[in-house]
């Protein structure tokens, strides 16, 4: 059946401005990372994207590798641009990434001009795309000069590829060091998208964050969730079909180390009438300190819960205190060894 867009759908989510640019990016994004592979119905990736684009999530987050197998996210959201966000491809911010593993061969991952610039191609044609409205450096490459990855990123929005570029996981140093590369060249760095959740603050230790609000640059925060530790679904167990029975990047083990917390902050969010997904989101975006909260869903209810976030986004200190005591740090940050160079 076609679909008609929500006409109120502007109305139901904030819009907030990415750093010192023009941009305006939702507070809640969908990420393509997990479900939309293979192994996912695409009338279920359909109904996660048409639900979230309702809602006013006009940011839809991919990168080369999505799937399983890699590509296969990029070319089910290109058939979704095709049929049911036909026309409109000028209220979407469509962003892709490069830097981990696509191809064999010394030119298939990391950060060299070579891969960086094929890789963009080839997302854009499995998107169906003349351009992605923000292409990322997905990983820092400890062995490419930063001049030559910041130089690949300039170039691919030189040459129409990409509106804005983007880096992933590098620390404050490294982010330091790429703003003043890209200043050079004269193309501003849009935008960071750092992991960062209750249990995983690695952006506030390391000082990531005031540097990005000191640099004027935007933020988007991946697994605001914690891959779904940070919901009610864990709470009685580990579900069939959850995410922490696949095998992929959630160890059941985590989940397990995290319950007691997790039950815990499920408490403060029914006291503050919200879910804890919300409760979770709303963490993040707390005080503006962070863009967008970049989601993932395997269901459209999901994605609906989300964006209750945006109806209570406030924290008194004692709450923000209580949080802090509950939730030590978990060892979930997968993407450590990225920011560690
Ligand atoms: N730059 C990077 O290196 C990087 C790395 C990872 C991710 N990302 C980006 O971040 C995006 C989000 O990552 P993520 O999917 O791990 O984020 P997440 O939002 O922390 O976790 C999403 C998972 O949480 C569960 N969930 C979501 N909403 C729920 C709700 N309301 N109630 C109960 N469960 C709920 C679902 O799990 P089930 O599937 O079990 O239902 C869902 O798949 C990715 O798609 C990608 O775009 C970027």
């Amino acid at each position: 059946m076609t679909y008609i867009p929500a006409a109120n759908r502007y109305d139901r989510m904030i819009y907030n401005r990415c750093g010192r640019s023009g941009l305006k990016l939702p507070a809640i994004s969908l990420g393509l990372w997990h479900n939309f592979g293979h192994d996912t119905p695409h009338a279920t990736k359909q109904a996660i994207c048409r639900t979230a684009f309702d809602h006013g999530i006009t940011h839809f987050d991919l990168a080369n590798n999505y799937g399983p197998p890699p590509g296969s996210a990029e070319e089910a959201f290109g058939e979704i641009l095709k049929t049911d966000f036909r026309g409109l491809r000028d209220e979407l911010i469509i962003s892709s990434k490069a830097g981990y593993l696509m191809w064999d061969g010394p030119y298939g991952e990391w950060g060299s001009r070579k891969y960086l610039i094929a890789s963009c191609d080839q997302s854009l044609k499995r998107m169906g795309l003349d351009y992605v409205d923000i292409f990322y450096s997905h990983r820092f490459d400890p062995d490419t000069p930063l001049e030559e990855t910041m130089g690949a990123l300039d170039h691919i929005v030189r040459s129409g590829r990409a509106q804005y570029i983007g880096i992933s996981s590098y620390n404050s140093q490294r982010t330091r060091e790429a703003v003043a590369i890209l200043k050079d060249l004269g193309t501003p760095l849009l935008i960071h998208q750092p992991s960062y959740n209750i249990l995983n603050r690695w952006v506030e230790t390391d000082g990531l964050k005031d540097t990005l609000k000191e640099l004027g640059v935007g933020s988007i925060a991946f697994v605001p969730l914690a891959q779904g530790i940070l919901t009610s679904k864990y709470l009685n167990g580990i579900p069939a079909g959850s995410r922490a029975t696949q095998g992929k990047s959630l160890d059941p083990a985590a989940v397990e180390k995290a319950i007691a917390s997790v039950r815990r902050l499920n408490d403060m969010a029914a006291a503050r009438g919200q879910t804890l997904a919300q409760m979770a989101i709303a963490w993040v975006l707390r005080n503006g300190g962070i863009t967008s909260a970049l989601i993932g869903a395997s269901r459209p209810e999901q994605v609906i819960d989300c964006c209750g976030a945006i109806g209570n986004l406030d924290f008194t200190p004692e709450e923000l205190a209580q949080i802090d005591s509950i939730s030590e740090e978990k060892e979930l940050n997968l993407w450590a060894s990225s920011s560690e160079n």
